[in-house]
């Protein structure tokens, strides 16, 4: 399944809920994340995204690895509390500063 990493967090710009053709984003507070069981790996998120904030599981940056087994948790937990999200909503108002690209990227451009 696709995986909703750390720059999600205290973004939350919702473009990756409207491409998904199975709906299966789940909203807390300060992030999304994907349910593993529903995600049919179509990749339609991906470029969605401005923050580039979701991989595949198997290409996620080794850093943010324990996203996977977050994702999973919380979808599920979300899910329960009927915290489905299909459409677009705007980003949260602190997102341009918590925007963050992955430390492997941060060290390349160095
Ligand atoms: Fe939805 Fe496709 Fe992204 Fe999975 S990869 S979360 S099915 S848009
Ligand atoms: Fe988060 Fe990107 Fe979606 S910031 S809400 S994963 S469009």
């Amino acid at each position: 399944p696709y995986v909703v990493a750390q720059p999600c967090i205290n973004c939350k710009h919702t473009d990756c809920v409207e491409v998904c053709p199975v709906d299966c984003f789940y909203e807390g507070p300060n992030f999304l994340a994907i349910h593993p069981d529903e995600c049919i790996d179509c990749n339609a998120c991906v470029p969605a995204c401005p923050v580039e904030a979701i991989y595949a599981d198997d290409e996620l940056p080794e850093e943010w690895a324990h996203y996977t087994e977050w994702n999973a948790y919380l979808a599920n937990q979300w899910q329960a509390l009927g915290y489905n999200i299909t459409e677009k909503k705007p980003e949260l108002p602190d997102a341009e500063t918590w925007a963050s690209p992955p430390e492997s990227e941060t060290k390349n451009e160095e």
